[in-house]
């Protein structure tokens, strides 16, 4: 049913987490995009993560599952790309027409990313005025190896989508979630092994990290310190979580360590980004992510920085059935990924 008329039904958002793979079709464009479908399905973390032909063809499969178990109706597809696998900078370049700056930045993007130029696929957007040079513009900037993006391309294509635009997960996961005012916000994915740190200022991406830390050490420093299994850890991580009270804060003191590698890596971005934009305050935190609904998480990282912290909504910019409310609100933690790539403009 996809028309000129509604453009961005034509696709869908897919999100291979390490945990779960969910997928998003919306409809309509502007503000007020309908939910078309959405789906999720379980994952291995051992397939997420795997490289081996095998296992990919596993991915493969369950991915063709999910697509034809939701109904989706287009073959088209916006993949999301973990932002551990992206390396992503922001520079100051010269205010030059549209044309001339593409060939500028290429010129200078080998000496701006890690890798070999000839192994990685660049991505930049113009996102406002230099803070520090009148003369100049900035520009965010993302390099992904070739290599890993071919191989989601081979991967996708070979049970029939066509990919139409790959995206690292951090960006879409701020379309998502970010508060449309200007006031700068600090986004949060604390996830199943890392945890993408996104500060949006004026509506944009203008910082993000990709953190080692999520639920998986979270859960292991609950396993190694109250000595009990990873399945009781869990459940007690997500059932006591950071309160003082309950089980006489014994999981509060076995994570406190873990989450606090965590804050003190926040705290350096927040400490970065305030260096360079002076006079922008982060004002606001919005969490989301596996550990976002750990039981006074939340309240922790408001106390930590004393900013208020929010959980943040992925369908916020989304309108859907009143009946699905509970079952989407549920999940949302979940979704913001998913959401983001499908609110893409193509
Ligand atoms: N209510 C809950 N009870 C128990 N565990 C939960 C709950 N909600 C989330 N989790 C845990 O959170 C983790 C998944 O978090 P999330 O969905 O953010 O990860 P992911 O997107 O799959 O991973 P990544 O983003 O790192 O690739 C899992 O370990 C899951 O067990
Ligand atoms: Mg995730």
């Amino acid at each position: 049913m996809s028309s000129f008329l509604s453009p961005s039904s034509d696709f869908f958002g897919l999100d291979i987490g390490t945990t779960a793979i969910r997928l998003v079709q919306l409809r309509g464009t502007g503000d007020a995009k309908a939910l078309v479908k959405y789906a999720y399905v379980p994952l291995e973390s051992t397939i997420a993560l795997s490289e081996s032909k095998g296992d990919q063809a596993k991915l493969a499969e369950t991915v063709k599952q999910l697509v034809g178990q939701a109904g989706v109706n287009t073959k088209n597809v916006a993949v999301g790309i973990p932002s551990s696998r992206v390396f992503t900078t922001v520079a100051d370049v010269e205010r030059l027409p549209e044309n001339e700056l593409a060939q500028s930045i290429r010129y200078q993007a080998d000496s701006l990313i890690p890798t070999p130029l000839a192994e990685s696929k660049v991505d930049w957007a113009v996102i406002g005025d230099s803070p520090s040079d009148k003369l100049k513009q900035e520009i965010i900037l993302s390099s992904v190896a070739n290599k890993f993006v071919e191989s989601r391309l081979d991967m996708l294509e070979s049970i029939g989508l066509n990919v139409v635009a790959f995206e690292p997960d951090n960006l879409a996961m701020a379309r998502a979630l970010a508060v449309p005012d200007t006031t700068p916000q600090l986004l949060l994915d604390v996830g199943r092994r890392t945890t993408d740190l996104v500060v949006v200022l004026n509506g944009v991406p203008h910082l993000t990290r990709s953190i080692p830390t999520g639920v998986e050490a979270i859960v292991r420093a609950t396993t190694q310190n109250l000595n009990i299994d990873e399945k009781q850890a869990e459940q007690f991580v997500f059932k006591f979580g950071m309160s003082k009270e309950k089980l006489e804060g014994q999981v509060l003191q076995a994570i406190s360590g873990t989450v606090d590698m965590l804050t003190t890596e926040i705290e350096k971005s927040i400490k970065f980004f305030q260096t360079r934009y002076v006079g922008a305050k982060i004002e606001r935190i919005i969490v989301t992510g596996g550990a976002s609904v750990i039981p006074e998480f939340p309240l922790y990282l408001a106390n930590k920085f004393g900013l208020n912290v929010e959980i943040g909504n992925a369908w916020r910019g989304v309108s859907y059935a009143q009946d699905r409310q509970n079952e989407l609100l549920g999940i949302s933690n979940q979704f913001g990924v998913a959401v983001g790539l499908a609110e893409r403009i193509q």
